[in-house]
C-alpha cells in the first residue's frame, strides 16, 4: 500500500527521543549468547532487523526476551543446547546483514564441530548482498562454510570447527566484517589480529570490553584478541540510534526558521560523521548533556538549527563514519546554494538497495539537478522540489529500503504537490514508529 508523504507548512521545531541504536542492539542481542552472567540493555531497538538477531539466539538456545524497552538474556548453556540435534538449525536473516555477517564470525568458532550446522538465509535484498568478505577470510582461520546456492551469497551454511588464528587486511573498512572477525578469533586459537577496520564502528569493541574481553589497539586503527577468552555480562543503555535522528536533524537543516532537538542521542565518535556535515553545510550545531559511561556508549541532546546554508564535500575517508546518513545528506544538498559532492561511496551500492542510484532517481523525480557517479553523488541546488498532483502523485521508489523511504519522506517535507512512497511499510526494519514520530514533530512546528 502506498502513502502519501506530509508537508511542512513552515519551521520543524521541538524535541524528541529516538529508538535505540540498532548497531549496538543487535550486538546485545547476539553477544548475549556468548555471556556467562545475566544481560541487560535498556532502550533496546524493537525493530524487524533486531528482532532477526533476537530470535537468531533464540534459535541457538539462549534464554532472552524483550519487556517493557529491556532486552534481557539468562546465561545459558552455550553450544552445549544444541547437542544431539541433528537437523540444521535453519536461522531467517530477514533483511539483516549485521545478523548475518556477524552470525557467521561468532557462530564458526563456537559451533561445536560434530554437532549440528546452522543455515543463515535471508530476503531478496540480503540475499543478493556480498557476503564473501566475511566468509573468505573466515575460511583463512579454517571455518567450515559453503554457500548453498550462489558464491557469495546467502543461504549459506555454518558447521563447528577448530579455528586458527591468523593476521587479516580488511578489503573494505566495514564493522560488520571486522565483528564478525572479532567473534572468530575469540574462539580461534592464539592471536588475530585486525588491520583496515579503522574508522568503522567500535561497537563490537566497547561491547566485548564492557564484558571483560581484553583487546589490544595496534598502531593505525588496528586490533588483536586472543582466542579463549569467556565474555562476562553487561548492563548497559542503549543511546538513541544517530542514523534515524539523522532523519529530523537534516529536516531542521532545511527549513528555514527550524530548530530540532534530539534527546539521548548517541555520542560515539565514530558515528558523528552527518553531523559533522551538517555543520559544514552551515547548519548550527550544538550538543548537550553528554552522559554515560566513557568505556561503554555515551549519549547526548543534540540541537540542529537551520543556519546560513552551503554545500558539502564528503570525501572517501570520511564515509565509515556516516555511511548510513547519506541519504538524508543527499537530500539535504537538494536544498544547499551550489554542488555538493558525495565521492567514495560505492558501498552505498550494497547495502539494502543500490542507494546511489535510488537517491539519484528519486530525487531526479522531483526536479533536483543529480548526476549519478560510480562512487557518489553531484547534487546542484537549491532545487525547487514538485510532487504530482492528487490525482496522479508522484511515486517515489524505496525497492523496501528503510533509509531510502525515510530520506524521501524528509525531502517530500519540502516539495510542491503530491507525494507517495510504494513501500512505507519497509521504514519498520530500523523505525517502526517513524511516520507517527514525523507527524507528531510537525504538528508542533
Ligand atoms: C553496521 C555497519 C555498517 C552499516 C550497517 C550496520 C554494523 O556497515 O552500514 O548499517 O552494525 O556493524 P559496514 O559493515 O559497511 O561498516
Amino acid at each position: 500500500m502506498t502513502r502519501l508523504l506530509p508537508t511542512a507548512a513552515g519551521p520543524v521545531t521541538g524535541a524528541l527521543s529516538v529508538p535505540g541504536d540498532k548497531s549496538v542492539s543487535h550486538r546485545a542481542a547476539l553477544f548475549g549468547l556468548l555471556a556467562t552472567g545475566p544481560c541487560r540493555a535498556t532502550g533496546w531497538l524493537d525493530a524487524a532487523d533486531t528482532r532477526s538477531s533476537l530470535a537468531a539466539v533464540q534459535r541457538l538456545g539462549a534464554d532472552a526476551s524483550y519487556e517493557g524497552k529491556v532486552l534481557r538474556v539468562a546465561p545459558g548453556t552455550g553450544p552445549a543446547a544444541l547437542v544431539g540435534r541433528r537437523d540444521p538449525v535453519a536461522i531467517d536473516c530477514g533483511n539483516s546483514g549485521t545478523t548475518a555477517r556477524l552470525l557467521m564470525g561468532l557462530l564458526a568458532g563456537w559451533l561445536p564441530p560434530g554437532g549440528p550446522d546452522v543455515v543463515l538465509s535471508g530476503d531478496a535484498s540480503l540475499s543478493g548482498r556480498p557476503m564473501n568478505r566475511v566468509i573468505e577470510p573466515l575460511r583463512g582461520m579454517d571455518a567450515d562454510i559453503t554457500c548453498l546456492q550462489e558464491d557469495g551469497r546467502l543461504p549459506v551454511r555454518v558447521g563447528g570447527a577448530d579455528l586458527q588464528a591468523v593476521e587479516h587486511e580488511l578489503p573494505v573498512p566495514s564493522a560488520q566484517v571486522k565483528s564478525a572477525l572479532l567473534l572468530a578469533g575469540l574462539h580461534a586459537r592464539g592471536r588475530t589480529v585486525i588491520h583496515g577496520g579503522g574508522a568503522s564502528r567500535d561497537h563490537t569493541e566497547r561491547l566485548l570490553r564492557v564484558m571483560g574481553v581484553r583487546l589490544e589497539d595496534l598502531p593505525r586503527g588496528g586490533l588483536a584478541i586472543t582466542g579463549g577468552q569467556q565474555p562476562g555480562h553487561f548492563d548497559i543503555v542503549v543511546p538513541g540510534d544517530p542514523s534515524s535522528a539523522a532523519f529530523f536533524l537534516t529536516a531542521a537543516a532545511m527549513i528555514p526558521g527550524s530548530r530540532v532537538t534530539v534527546t539521548g542521542h548517541a555520542l560515539n565518535e565514530g558515528r558523528l560523521g552527518a553531523l559533522r556535515m551538517l555543520r559544514r553545510a552551515g547548519a548550527d550545531v550544538t550538543l548537550a548533556r553528554a552522559r554515560g559511561p566513557r568505556e561503554g556508549e555515551m549519549l547526548g541532546d543534540v540541537t540542529v538549527a537551520y543556519g546560513r546554508p552551503r554545500p558539502f564535500t564528503i570525501i572517501g575517508d570520511e564515509i565509515p563514519t556516516l555511511v548510513d546518513e547519506i541519504p538524508a545528506l543527499a537530500v539535504l544538498a537538494t536544498a544547499l546554494p551550489g554542488t555538493s559532492v558525495i565521492s567514495g561511496a560505492q558501498e552505498l551500492r550494497v547495502k539494502e538497495s543500490d542507494r546511489l542510484a535510488l537517491m539519484a532517481a528519486n530525487l531526479q523525480r522531483l526536479g533536483a539537478k543529480v548526476t549519478e557517479k560510480p562512487d557518489g553523488l553531484e547534487i546542484t541546488g537549491p532545487a525547487r522540489l514538485r510532487g504530482g498532483t492528487e490525482d496522479a502523485p508522484l511515486v517515489l521508489e524505496t525497492a523496501g529500503d528503510h533509509r531510502i523511504a525515510m530520506a524521501m519522506a524528509i525531502a517530500a517535507l519540502t516539495a510542491g504537490g503530491h507525494c507517495v512512497l510504494d513501500d512505507p511499510g519497509c521504514v519498520a526494519v530500523s523505525y517502526p514508529d517513524f511516520f507517527n514520530a514525523l507527524g507528531a514533530l510537525l504538528r508542533r512546528g
